[in-house]
């Protein structure tokens, strides 16, 4: 049996959270979603996110779906009661799943503008444990370099520097990637911080929850991914969102506008 799943975010980043899913099963059909015709996400307010949200509801309503993974955490902070509620199916979200396997007392957080704005990572985070000291940064142009379809390796370098000096100048021990884009800069991110520092992608987090609740089978890890039952829709641009699909996924995929 093929279980049936939507993800969603503004853009690319959904492809973190679509690869974890796949690398671990293969018995799952996608309907990923890119609200590209809205993206950034990040600087908008809380309330322009959540009636975001309820459009995204709308639209994945008469998708059959059996859970919905949330591969945006601006939305998740902003409008989980929203996609939790309206879909009534099990949604499973980065900022929660994470959450609960954070075991560091000095945490960093980078995030967009309006995640970090919102505080949800801070209130779920220390809702599990105390005396933690969590610091978070905005970083309000990354996504936009991130959606480039030729990253500027030279800005994205600055930029790192530019949001990572505040957490470093704090210790801290981990760094959570606090919004779906950043796992696909890890490289450049991991070279600017000590061995010591983890640097922690929620998506495995959200995946290993998801694989809890529906049985994984057993798939061979040195397999290569497939696509073949992942369906791309965007709000926007079809043509730049399928060279992107290329770029990152490596693959030829009709991309369908909504
Ligand atoms: N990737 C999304 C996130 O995790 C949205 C980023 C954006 O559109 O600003 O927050």
């Amino acid at each position: 049996m093929k279980f049936k799943i939507g993800i969603f975010d503004s853009g690319i980043g959904g492809f973190t959270i679509l690869k974890a899913l796949l690398k671990t099963r293969n018995d799952v059909e996608v309907i990923y979603l890119a609200d590209t015709m809205r993206i950034p996400y990040g600087n908008k307010n809380s309330s322009q996110i959540r009636y975001i949200a309820k459009e995204i509801c709308n639209w994945f309503a008469d998708k059959k779906l059996d859970a919905l993974l949330i591969a945006c955490n601006t939305t998740n902070a902003c409008a989980l009661d929203i996609l939790e509620s309206k879909l009534n199916i099990p949604c499973f979200d980065l900022i929660n799943s994470v959450s609960e396997v954070i075991n560091q007392k000095t945490i960093g957080i980078l995030a967009t503008p309006t995640t970090v704005k919102s505080s949800y990572y801070e209130k779920v985070i220390s809702a599990q444990r105390k005396n933690l000291k969590i610091i978070q940064q905005g970083c309000p142009e990354f996504v936009s370099e991130i959606e480039k379809n030729k990253l500027d390796i030279k800005k994205i370098n600055f930029l790192s520097d530019l949001y990572l000096s505040s957490l470093l100048k704090e210790n801290i021990e981990v760094l959570i990637l606090g919004c779906s884009h950043y796992p696909l800069i890890y490289n450049i991110i991991r070279e600017k911080l000590d061995k010591n520092i983890n640097i922690i992608d929620p998506s495995a987090a959200l995946i290993e929850k998801f694989n809890k609740f529906f049985s994984t089978p057993k798939i061979s890890s040195n397999k290569a991914l497939s696509y073949d039952n992942v369906s791309f829709f965007v709000t926007a641009g079809n043509e730049q969102f399928s060279q992107k699909v290329k770029f990152w996924l490596e693959i030829n995929k009709e991309i369908r506008l909504v």
